[in-house]
Order: C-alpha cells, then structure tokens, then sequence
C-alpha cells in the first residue's frame, strides 16, 4: 500500500507560496506586457492590502521574467525605513553585484574606468569591491555617482549576450521615504535614477510591491511617478477562484472530501482574502483528518475558526490601540458594513454623533486618523478617503462590541 502524505498543505504565512496560487491570471498577463517593452515607459507597482498576495506573485513573477530573457535582482525593504541617499545607492549596487559578481573587465576595457585603471591587478570582477568603488570615485551627487555606475554596467552586459533587461524588485517598498528633516531623499533618488537611464534607453525596469500607501507616496516625491508606473491593485479572490485555492490542494487527498456547503462556509468567512484563505483552510484540514478515522461527519468549525483568527490576527494590532481610539474604530466598524468600504472624516464625525454620547470632532478624527494610520490600521487614499487598511478588520472591531458595552 501506498503511504498518503497526511502533511497539511495550506500555508497561512507572510510570503509563504501557496499549495496553489489561484486567479491572477490578468495580472500574470499585465505582466507579460510589460517585460515586453523594449524601451521601458513603464515600471510596476504591485500593491494591495497585507496577506491578499503580493509576495507571492512577485516570486510568481519572477521566473516568467526569466524565461523571456530578464534578469532579476532585489530584496525586501522591510528594514529600510530610514534609507538615506546613500543606503539606496548601496542597496542597487549590492543587488546589481549578484548578477555581475562573475563578470572578468580585462586589462584594456578597465583602462577606461577610472577606478580600475588605479590599480594594478590584471584582471577586475564586477563585483560588489568594484561597483562600489567606481561609485565613490565618480564626481558629483548620489545621483549622478548612481547613474554613472549603472549605464556603465549597461554597456559591459550588453556586448555579445540578448538579454532582455534587468528586473529591480523591491518588496514592502512602502517603507521607502523621502526625509526632508534630514535632508535625505533616498525615494526621488531612486525614481530620478530609474527615469533617467530609462530615457537613454536601457532596460532596467522598476518593480515595487506594497501596501496602499506605497503610490501615493511615489507620486508626492515625484510627480512624474504617475506615469511612470503601472500600478496592479490586488484585490481579494472572486469566489470561483477562492473554490480553487481551497479544492485544489486536495485534489491528492482522496479520504478527503469537503461538501459544497462546507467550501462555501469557507468562502464566506474568508471574505475572499489569500492569507484568510490558507488560515481557515489549514484549520479545516486538520479538523477533518481526524474526524476520518473516527467515522464521523465533520463540519467546518466555524465559531473556533474565527476565535483563532481573532486571537492570531486581529488581537495584537487592536493591543496597541488606545481606548478612544477603539472608540473610533469602533464607529468606523459601523459605517464599514461591507469590507473595503471607504470612509470620509465627515462620514465618522456623522456617526459618531448617532453612536456616543461624546462624539469626535472633525479636527479630532482627523487627528486620529492619521495616528491610525501610521500604525497601520487605516489608510488615506490619493482622494483623501479612508479605508480600514487590515482586511475584515470591520468584523473584527463588531465583534469586540465596544459600543454596546458603552450603553
Ligand atoms: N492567489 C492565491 N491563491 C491562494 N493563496 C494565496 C494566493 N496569494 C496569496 N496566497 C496566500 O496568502 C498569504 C499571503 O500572501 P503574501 O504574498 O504574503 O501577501 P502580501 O505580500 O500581500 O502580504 C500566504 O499564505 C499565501 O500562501
Ligand atoms: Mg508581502
């Protein structure tokens, strides 16, 4: 007999690819279109909110850039919010060196490097040593050191090989920002850079993943980041896609079969979100492997599911939240009935009115707001309206019954 592998598939995890990316076909499509260009007009941004997928399509991304002829470099921006001019120079130049690292200048080509021609060695590897001394040799600002470098590299890989381009991939680049109190703007930086060689015609395109704040933040450093990028809003999964992100993981699983119903009960809870997606769906699976031997009908637990959920997800960012500022969340809940509605600061003072005895003032939620949304909860849109920025936040908060407890 063959041994079953009774290894749960489902992976709830940030950036954990899943048993089966499901939809996102238009987008792969997108994409295809745009590592099409030869000359680059338009760069990407993947954005959307945490845990709807856009990790995972980047890596999705990835080999399909591949195989038409890119290269692909980058990292995770994660732990970049205090980039300077410097930090993203180095940033480029390091991921740049991976590609190039094994690339032999010989003796006469590095004459024509002024870095190079220094020095008394036969034979120069592009490698990082080597990248970034020409960047500190080369005059002038960041920018122009940057530029330098990069058209320089263009014109080494370019001769005798039929590659495409290089992908620069950056993810969580939200956290990338000008800081004008330090007189630091490693985002313009970035955005010049990348227009400018992009002008002259070398192919290096920009590929920037994260959350809703991500263009609007683009556009305020640069005007012209408006079109310069073409900007793929994930949104959740429609529901013929959630069925497949939850059937077809299981299609090995023989012993086990889930009801119509009991997918669509998953489908509903999930509100369509990836990470609730592979969340409930581990939880299913392990409630319905044990109930096989046992030889009785399992159901999907529905109540311990969103208990875990609360517990898992929700609770550590509603930790962090003052008591008013529950209060807000809690007025916002009610005006937010359907997930990733969007919100005026007049829709909540309005309510407020109807729901505390102590309402907001404008000044007040607008304050809040803003707070609220540096810590991630919400979010401003580029027409001044807001938005919970955690999906199904809103059923969360209803469930917390702030208001009623306050009656
Ligand atoms: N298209 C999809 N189908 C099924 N599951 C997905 C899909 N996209 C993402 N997921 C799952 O959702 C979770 C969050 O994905 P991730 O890429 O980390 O989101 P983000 O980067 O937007 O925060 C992961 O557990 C992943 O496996
Ligand atoms: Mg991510």
């Amino acid at each position: 007999m063959v041994e079953t592998d009774l290894t749960n598939p489902f992976k709830p995890g940030a950036g954990h690819m899943p048993p089966y990316l499901a939809g996102r076909e238009s987008e792969k499509h997108e994409f295809a279109k745009l590592i099409a260009q030869s000359t680059i007009l338009e760069n990407l941004v993947l954005t959307g909110l945490r845990g709807v997928g856009k990790t995972v399509l980047l890596d999705v991304f990835k080999p399909i850039a591949q195989t038409s002829g890119w290269y692909w470099v980058g990292t995770d921006l994660t732990e970049a919010a205090t980039l300077s001019e410097k930090n993203i120079a180095t940033r480029l130049l390091t991921d740049l060196s991976v590609l190039t690292s094994s690339i032999v200048i010989g003796k006469k080509q590095s004459l024509s490097i002024g870095f190079l021609s220094q020095q008394n060695t036969e034979t120069h590897y592009l490698n990082f040593q080597t990248l970034i001394g020409i960047y500190e040799q080369t005059p002038g600002l960041p920018g122009d050191k940057l530029k330098y470098v990069l058209e320089l590299i263009w014109d080494i890989l370019k001769e005798g090989s039929n590659f495409k381009g290089i992908v620069f991939a950056y993810d969580e680049a939200q956290n990338l920002a000008d800081q004008t109190d330090k007189d630091e703007f490693p985002l313009s930086l970035l955005l010049d850079t990348f227009q400018s060689i992009q002008k002259k015609n070398i192919p290096f395109m920009l590929a920037l993943t994260g959350l809703p704040t991500l263009f609007p933040k683009l556009v305020e450093s640069r005007t012209f980041a408006e079109r310069m990028f073409r900007v793929m809003f994930l949104d959740r999964l429609d529901e013929e896609s959630v069925k497949e992100a939850i059937k077809k993981p299981l299609e090995s699983y023989q012993d086990l079969h889930l009801s119509d119903s009991s997918i669509d009960q998953i489908v509903s809870l999930s509100g369509g979100y990836p990470y609730f997606v592979q969340f409930i769906c581990r939880e299913v699976y392990d409630v319905f492997i044990q109930k096989i031997d046992s030889g009785l009908d399992p159901k999907v637990p529905i109540s311990e599911i969103v208990q875990k959920l609360d517990i898992d997800f929700f609770s550590g960012r509603w930790a962090r939240a003052t008591d008013r500022q529950r209060e807000l969340l809690a007025v916002i809940a009610e005006l937010v009935t359907v997930e990733d509605d969007e919100f005026s600061v007049q829709d909540v003072v309005g309510k407020s009115k109807e729901a505390l005895e102590k309402p907001f003032s404008s000044s007040h939620v607008n304050q809040m707001l803003s707070t609220l949304a540096d810590s991630g909860l919400v979010y401003k849109n580029r027409h001044g309206k807001y938005s919970f920025a955690v999906p199904l936040l809103g059923g969360f908060i209803r469930r917390q019954q702030i208001l009623g407890a306050a009656e």
